[in-house]
Formats: C-alpha cells, structure tokens, sequence
C-alpha cells in the first residue's frame, strides 16, 4: 500500500497559499505545510486577516488550518518531513541582465531546487506549480539530481490556473487539472489527490514540456482576446459603433463564444504580460521571430490602450488637467482580489500625475501603503530610484480616501479603473452634487449605467463609444 501522501509548498503567496488551503480542506487525511521566507505573510496566513482577500478562501482556511494545513517559515523541517514537495513561488520578469524585461527571473525556482536537494532523503516527487518557461524542468532535475544525500526525486509539471478573485470556485471545480511528468506513478499519485474532488476526466496527464507550455499558451490566448476586444474598441471610438454590442454579437458565434470579451483600460495581474513576454522571449530563443512579434503586439495593444484610456481624460478635460481633482475609483487589476500587480490603475494614475493631476484615489480592499508604493516604483527609474521630485509629487498630489462618495467629493472627474460591484450601485444623484461641473465620468470597465448618469447630468466617457 501507498506511504500517506505529506505535502509541503514552499510558496505562500496568491498561488501556494489558496491552492493548499483547498488541498488541505477536500483531503482532511493529507498534511500540508505550506512555507515561505517571509515571516509577516506566514504571521498573516496564521491569523484571522489572512494576507489576500480571495471571496470564500477565510471559510476554506479555517477549516483545516490547525487540522492538517500549517504554515510556517520552517522551510527545511517542512521539506525533510514531505514526500511531495510543491514549488510555488514567483517568477517574476527579470529587471537585469539577459533578457531584461522579458525572460523569467529563475533565481528563486533555483534555490528552491538547491534547498530541496540539499535537505532531502529517500524519494520525494517535485511538483512546479509555478508558471515556469519550458524546460524549466530539466534544469530544477538536475539540480535536483546533485543531490549528495542520495534521495531521489520525480520532477512533475502542475501549472494552476486559478484566476484571482474566484480562486476558489475556480479551485472547487476547474475546467481542469494538468499534470505532466514522465514517471507514470508519480503522475498517478498526485492525480490521486486532486481526484478526491475532482471527476477524472478533468485530469489531464502529458509529458513534462507540454504541461509547461499550455500554461503560457494558455494565458497567452486570454490575454490575446483581451487586447483583441480592445483594438476593436479603439475602432468602435472612432466609427461610431458600440464595442459592447460588437462583443455580444461576435460572441453568440459559438465558435468565438462570450467569455473574456469585455473591453477595458488593460488587462493587469501578475500573469499575462509577463507570460506573454517569456513566450515572445522564449520563440526569440529558438529563432522564432515572427512568432514572438506576433505574440509581443498583445502586450503591446495593452500599453497602448492604457495610454489610449489616459490621453482620452486628458484631452476630453480641455487639453489640461492640470491641478483638476480627478477621483480614481478602483486600483485592484480586477474586482474580488487586493492584488495590484500590473494593475491599469497604476499606469493611469503613473500618466495623470505627469500631467499634474491631483488623485483622490479609493479602492475596497488595497491599503493605502501598497497603493503608494505602487506609484513609487512607477516613477522609479530602472535601479529602482525615486527621485526627490516625483516622490513630492506622490506626496503633495495622491490622496487615499476610504469611501467612493469622499474620492469623489469636489472632483472635476471620476475615473473607473476596477469593476468593483458597488461602483454599479452608487447614488448617481450624490455623486454628481458633490462634483464640479462639467462632471465627467471615464469608465474603464464599462460597468456604469450610462443614460441613468448621462441624465443625472454627467458627461460619460466609455471604452469602444464614441
Ligand atoms: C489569469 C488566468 O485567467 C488564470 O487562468 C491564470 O492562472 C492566471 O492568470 P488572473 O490574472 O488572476 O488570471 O485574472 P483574469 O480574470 O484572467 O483577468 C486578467 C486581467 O484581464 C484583469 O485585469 C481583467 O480585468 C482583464 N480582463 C479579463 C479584461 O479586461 N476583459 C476580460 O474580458 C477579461
Ligand atoms: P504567486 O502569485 O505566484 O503566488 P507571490 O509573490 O504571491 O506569487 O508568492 C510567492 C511567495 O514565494 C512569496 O510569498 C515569497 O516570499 C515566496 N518565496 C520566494 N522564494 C522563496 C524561497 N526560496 N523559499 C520560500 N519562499 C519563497
């Protein structure tokens, strides 16, 4: 009989953290200690603010932390006692060096292989769960592989593809599960885990660099049909026609089909681009040129249509705004999560504090500190220095208020830049009489109920409207 499955992740971030939680909820028979080296996060994930806001994960937590899910930052006990070893943390783009900008940064993949290889004994099975360039594994084997205690390992792909802010249903019940290896036993052993919730034909096995690859394609082809919608919207602004209405009558088509069609001010979120850019990154490698063109213009019809969406505020507000308040409702990259990474906001708000603008920013869940670090980093320059200047302009021009009304009290416009609920709900009438006049209203999600406002006495501004 099979030895009981022990799971440690080392990685407790978006990713690790809910993904383990859930493992930990549906096989109350399984341990799981999830690691990380950052100590606050690992205090957080053991305390009733848990350090991302995900609907439904506090329930799915509670549940079996203290049973059979632990987190910790003792990294080396948690490997030495694991059979399975999940290796969930970032991988960001790299900011130096080869491939600066585009490449993966593998350097903390690499010491996870090196502290797994230099602390294990027996046999343990290696799973990536982070989203790692092909061939990614063959590196983490042989690293593995030097192993001078004589353990032996199985090195398994198992990318995640849970979307923030429905991490748990998406968790519950995915489209499917990937995994790849080349060890038929160690695939069936971690399949034996997510089959206790999950049917079987959602299980998808295939070899190590498939699995590797359809995690980048995958998100490749998202991000695609994103910046797809989004070009069209650009056309739709200067024709006349609805980018909404465009959306839902390509959409019917089922070949298309409805999903991932709304039009906004930029995808964010700390997968697409940087996924997109280790694929564009990968293809170069392997003298693919065209293809990596191909892909890179995806990213680069997001840039354009964050800037597209700041330079329309800018010249709709008669060329200047220049000291005007602007309310920024919304700095998450989408709604349901406190994540900023890659958010639009950032670049919107980044290009309107050029212009001088003053920014009441509010947002449901992001802190304030993270909101201003984020502007910091924007205006850092490529060593990660602020000037004195633009950190004074962070400081005299960005206010951070806790309530929509209070952002949008005296502004001469409202900028909707996350497609949080209660921005759908909001008193138009309160609004608009706290407002200079002319109102505007610039939404960046098409979420607010345009002729309500427009006869409230707002001039709106869509994406993909004239
Ligand atoms: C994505 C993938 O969906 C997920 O499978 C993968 O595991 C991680 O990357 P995530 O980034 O969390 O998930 O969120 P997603 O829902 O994909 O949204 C990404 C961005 O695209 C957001 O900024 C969102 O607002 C934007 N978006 C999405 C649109 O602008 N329009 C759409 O129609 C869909
Ligand atoms: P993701 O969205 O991919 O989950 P996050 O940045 O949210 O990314 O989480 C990754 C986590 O991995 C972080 O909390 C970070 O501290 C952790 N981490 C990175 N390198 C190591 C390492 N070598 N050992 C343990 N934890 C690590």
């Amino acid at each position: 009989m099979d030895s009981p499955i022990k799971i440690c992740c080392i990685g407790a971030g978006y990713v690790g953290g809910p993904t383990m939680a859930m493992i930990a909820k549906q096989c109350p028979d399984v341990e799981v200690h999830v690691v990380d080296l950052n100590q606050s996060r690992i205090d957080q994930w053991n305390s009733d603010e848990l350090p991302i806001y995900e609907p439904g994960l506090d329930e799915v937590v509670r549940e079996a932390r203290g049973r059979n899910l632990t987190f910790s930052s003792r990294i080396e006990a948690a490997i030495q006692h694991a059979n399975m070893i999940f290796i969930a943390v970032n991988t960001p783009t790299k900011s130096f060096g080869i491939g600066v900008g585009r490449a993966a940064n593998l350097e903390f993949i690499e010491k996870c292989a090196r502290q797994i290889a230099e602390c294990s004994t027996g046999h343990k099975i290696v799973v990536e769960k982070s989203t790692l360039p092909v061939r990614t594994a063959e590196a983490v084997k042989r690293i593995l592989n030097s192993s001078a205690n004589g353990a032996t390992f199985d090195v398994l792909s198992n990318p995640e593809f849970l979307a923030e802010g429905t991490a748990v249903q998406d968790l519950l019940y995915p489209d499917r599960v990937l995994i790849g290896g080349e060890s038929q036993e160690a695939i069936n052993r971690l399949a034996q885990v997510y089959g206790r919730w999950i049917p079987k034909d959602r299980i998808l096995t295939t070899n190590l660099w498939s699995s590797e690859l359809s995690k980048l394609a995958a998100n490749a082809f998202l991000a695609q049909r994103v910046s797809s919608i989004n070009a069209i919207s650009a056309l739709c602004e200067a024709t006349g026609a609805d980018v909404d209405e465009v959306a839902k009558a390509i959409g019917t088509d089922s070949r298309i089909g409805p999903k991932f069609l709304k039009s906004s001010v930029g995808f964010g979120g700390s997968c697409f681009q940087k996924d997109i850019l280790n694929l564009v990154y990968l293809c170069e490698n392997f003298g693919l040129h065209e293809v990596a063109q191909y892909w890179e213009q995806v990213v680069i019809m997001n840039d354009y249509q964050k800037r597209r969406f700041s330079e329309r505020i800018v010249s709709t507000m008669f060329n200047t705004v220049s000291d005007k308040k602007i309310a920024i409702w919304g700095f998450a990259f989408k709604k349901d999560t406190n994540d900023t990474r890659e958010s639009a906001a950032i670049h919107v708000c980044h290009n309107l504090l050029e212009e001088r603008a003053r920014l009441v920013i509010y947002d449901p869940r992001v802190h304030e500190s993270k909101i201003r670090s984020d502007l910091k980093m924007a205006f850092s320059d490529v060593n990660g220095v602020l000037s004195d200047k633009h950190k004074q302009l962070i400081e005299t021009n960005v206010t951070v208020v806790q309530d929509a009304y209070v952002a949008a009290k005296e502004a001469h416009a409202i900028a909707v830049l996350t497609e949080w609920d209660e921005f759908k709900q909001v008193d138009a009438k309160r609004v608009f009489d706290g407002m200079r006049r002319p109102a505007f209203i610039f939404d960046g999600r098409n979420i607010v109920d345009r002729s309500k406002l427009t006869q409230q006495g707002f001039e709106v501004h869509c994406i993909g409207r004239s």
